[in-house]
């Protein structure tokens, strides 16, 4: 059976000065391209704990989250908005983020919710610890090590933050089965190895992915790693952080490079050719939903060393960068 997410979506209202409101697409374009290439920043810390306190508030039907877009103005979202319900362009066009909630998941065809199927947390228990054995025992991992060693003797590193690594319990094609289990070893043995060789200890470790459900959460809290909703995965990367990210739906290379200077970056690798910029045009342009975005590059390609991922089928093609 296919699913597909289903959101609650808030209708946006630009409440800046009227005559200064967004117009059109070609205004709009350009002021984004101008204020991206000065440098203004698109997300601060600040600006996310703004919503994520208003969003910890007991809300009201009436009630209106507002965020401060790129330009400056401030645009308010209803709390309550209709599910589905896209954006008003014009509205959001300066916002660099949106606010949204999942309800759950719907049949794509019959539109009927449907429960998510789960393992067990016996089931997925047994995902992991098989993921952590064949992880273990991986070229991957011996190579991600001895990259890892060195490194880890000359940056202060005392924070491990993991995006995206998906369910542990969702029941998957066989082939699949331990994909998500060992992104989840990547994180548990980079902190037992940071734990080994460092004078740091009982290393927190967060994970933030809105697919966790409770049997995720209980397995997670068992391996000692902190389950976070988004965005507090954000809030918590430092310069003293070990970030992974494989694939994700979101744009966490792009959140990461406007929040903060990561000491290890474990992620899809990035390349010149892929630079997305949000203009490109043609029929086989397929934007990319954590995109390499000019910031991302310039950030890894003057701030940190790039290191080698060696191909595995668990991950996508990825690298480490190191903060120089
Ligand atoms: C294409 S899957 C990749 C999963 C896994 N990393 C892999 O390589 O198979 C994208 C993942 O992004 C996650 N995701 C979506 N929204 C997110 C958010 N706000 N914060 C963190 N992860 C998110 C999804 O739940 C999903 O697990």
């Amino acid at each position: 059976m296919l699913h597909e997410t289903h959101h609650q979506e808030s209708q946006s209202h630009w409440a800046g000065p009227q005559h200064q409101r967004p117009r059109t697409g070609a205004e709009i374009l350009s002021n984004l391209t101008k204020w991206y290439g000065e440098g203004r920043p698109l997300l601060t810390k600040d600006a996310l704990r703004n919503v994520q306190k208003q969003l910890r508030s007991p809300l009201q039907g009436v009630d209106k989250v507002w965020t401060i877009g790129f330009d400056g103005a401030k645009v308010e979202w209803e709390a309550w908005g209709k599910p589905y319900g896209v954006p008003e362009e014009e509205e959001a066009a300066y916002c660099s983020m949106t606010v949204s909630y999942l309800l759950g998941l719907k049949d794509m065809v019959t539109k009927v919710p449907v429960v998510y199927p789960s393992y067990t947390v016996d089931e997925s228990r047994a995902v992991l610890q098989q993921s952590i054995r064949t992880w273990e025992e991986s070229e991957t991992w011996s190579h991600l090590k001895k990259t890892l060693i060195p490194i880890l003797s000359r940056h202060h590193v005392n924070k491990i933050v993991g995006f995206s690594c998906f369910s542990l319990s969702w029941p998957q094609e066989e082939s699949e089965d331990i994909r998500s289990g060992i992104q989840h070893a990547l994180l548990l043995t980079v902190r037992s190895l940071l734990e080994r060789t460092t004078a740091e200890h009982n290393v927190p470790c967060y994970v933030q992915d809105p697919a966790y459900n409770d049997v995720d959460k209980e397995v997670l809290q068992e391996q000692g790693m902190q389950f976070v909703n988004d965005p507090q995965g954000f809030l918590e990367v430092d310069e003293s952080s070990v970030v992974f990210s494989c694939a994700s739906n979101i744009a966490v290379k792009e959140i990461v490079t406007e929040l903060a200077r990561p000491a290890v970056i474990i992620w899809d690798k990035v390349e010149e050719r892929k630079i997305e910029t949000g203009d490109e045009l043609g029929d086989d342009f397929y934007p990319s939903t954590d995109p390499a975005t000019p910031r991302v590059f310039d950030m890894l390609s003057n701030s940190y060393d790039t290191y080698t991922f060696l191909p595995d089928t668990n991950f996508g093609n990825m690298a480490v960068y190191v903060r120089k």
